[in-house]
């Protein structure tokens, strides 16, 4: 059987991105294994969907810390006590400490709906919809100090339809994110990507598979 990278997937909210991890792991087209989901919110739905797949799920109080940086000690200890590789943020809405990105420099992955750098942040959907933009996506993603800045990963291109709204733009926009989260997590486990500045690339299956 194939060793499966450990992950973490920190999430703040629906958990669907959460679901498309696991349900790629199960299938065997990730080697990858979710052994533990951490929320900043206590109903959260990506709680109980882990614990339905019997995935440990953990509610980290924000008001319990003072600090974000102790916030994201708690969080760094149950990664770390579940011997975790890589961090997937999928929905996650807290920014990062410094302390947490240099633990695990080069190991944290995040999504994001709209082709980055364009509309950062919150709502952006919504934005691109405003905007007039006639092209969007998703983005995946190293995770750095800043709000959506880090080493682009894999980007799968959406169009904006005439009569695209918030909502329709961001099932349509979901979908691909369910197919490029996963993938970049396995290129990640094969151990292809390369991080180069601000550029991350991607060396061919046979370089790190030895045939
Ligand atoms: C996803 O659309 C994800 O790209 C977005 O939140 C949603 C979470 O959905 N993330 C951000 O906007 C981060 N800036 P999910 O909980 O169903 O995976």
């Amino acid at each position: 059987m194939k060793r499966q990278l450990r992950l973490g997937v920190l999430a703040s909210g629906r958990g669907s991105n959460l679901q498309a991890i696991i349900e790629a792991g199960k299938a065997g087209t990730v080697d990858a294994l979710v052994v533990i989901v951490v929320s900043d919110v206590a109903n959260a739905r990506a709680l109980e969907l882990a614990r339905r797949y019997g995935i440990e799920a953990v509610f980290v109080d924000p008001r319990l810390h003072a600090t974000n940086e102790e916030f994201d000690a708690a969080v760094i200890d149950l990664l770390r006590k579940h011997e975790v590789e890589l961090v997937c943020l999928a929905g996650y809405m807290r920014l990062l400490s410094s302390s947490f990105i240099e633990a695990y420099a080069h190991r944290i992955m995040n999504i994001h709906p709209a082709l980055l750098p364009a509309f950062p942040g919150l709502h952006a959907q919504r934005k691109t919809v405003q905007y007039g933009s006639k092209f969007s996506g998703c983005t995946v993603h190293f995770v750095d100090e800043g709000i959506d800045t880090g080493p682009i990963i894999i980007q799968a291109v959406v169009p904006v339809l005439d009569d695209d709204t918030e909502e329709t733009l961001s099932a349509r926009i979901l979908v691909s994110e369910h197919q490029i989260y996963p993938q970049a997590i396995q290129l990640f486990a094969e151990g292809r990507l390369e991080i180069r500045g601000r550029r991350v690339c991607c060396h061919e299956a046979y370089a790190s598979q030895g045939g």
